[in-house]
């Protein structure tokens, strides 16, 4: 396995599971950010390409969107099944652009990777022209009974507080950018005007034996299982698959809030 921070192991299965699902809020993503025929959208934390395909459709020319990401696995399954969208590897600091290079800056789910996010921020208002807009979605839900599942799972076969400190390296903002004034805080610092946050409820469905899988793309997975080794990674996920499966109805409904925020540069 390479470095469970980074998704580069776990692109396929991304792809399979999560990606189809994540279109949707993308596409209400692209739609707050008013993404017109003819717009320049760099879509940043790009990963396989989902927010970045569905800003094509919006401008209507595959070739005025760029999507940036550091992780190359991901960026490897983008250009395989989204190949229409342009891919470049590169993290969200010190971007490799001009400045007034975008009409929009995008970014699905990513907001909360940005370990300095202030610093991010900045550069992404930077290549952006005046009066153009960046928006990004967030997760804003709190303790599910499925999370609550999950977190007992993982916190059966790794201390919390080890689990914890982790993760804060991972995703070090995931609770800070639940609230809602929190982005608006951060955009605003960023230099962004005319803050709008909206909450959206999603309703993403899955197949017991698909959603446990997805389990382990995600940073609390990619850390247990790196703990675990890979034969106590799949007895794990065997026992994850059986208590699940005695708790839900298969398939499993998801229900997740998120935040949708944009900003405007003046
Ligand atoms: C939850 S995934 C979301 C991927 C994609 N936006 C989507 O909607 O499916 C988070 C992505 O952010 C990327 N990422 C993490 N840190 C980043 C950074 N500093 N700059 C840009 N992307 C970053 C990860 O590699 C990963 O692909």
């Amino acid at each position: 396995m390479p470095d469970w921070r980074s998704y580069d192991g776990v692109a396929e299965t991304y792809e399979r599971v999560h990606a189809p699902r994540l279109a949707e809020p993308a596409r209400d993503l692209v739609r707050a950010a008013g993404i017109r025929p003819g717009d320049r959208v760099l879509d940043a934390g790009t990963g396989t390409g989902v927010a970045a395909a569905e800003a094509a459709a919006g401008t209507g020319d595959p070739a005025s969107v760029i999507g940036v990401d550091p992780s190359l696995g991901m960026l490897a399954v983008a250009r395989r099944v989204r190949p229409q969208v342009r891919v470049v590897a590169a993290a969200a600091i010190d971007l490799p652009f001009r400045d007034g290079a975008f009409d929009a800056v995008i970014g699905n789910f990513v907001l909360a990777h940005f370990t300095k996010y202030g610093t991010a921020l900045h550069d992404l208002v930077r290549v952006l022209r005046p009066g153009g807009r960046v928006a990004f979605t967030a997760w804003a839900d709190g303790r599910d009974e499925l999370t609550a599942t999950w977190l007992e799972l993982a916190w059966s076969v790794v201390p919390r507080p080890v689990l914890e400190a982790a993760l804060d390296d991972a995703i070090p903002w995931r609770d800070r950018f639940r609230r809602p004034e929190a982005i608006a805080e951060a955009l605003s610092d960023a230099g962004l005007r005319r803050i709008r946050i909206d909450r959206r409820t999603y309703r993403f469905r899955y197949a017991l034996d698909e959603y446990v899988e997805g389990l382990g793309t995600w940073a609390t997975g990619r850390f247990v299982r790196s703990m675990l080794g890979e034969a106590g990674w799949t007895s794990f996920l065997a026992r994850a698959r059986e208590i699940f499966g005695e708790r839900f109805a298969d398939p499993l409904l998801d229900v997740r809030d998120v935040l949708i925020a944009v900003g405007v540069k003046p």
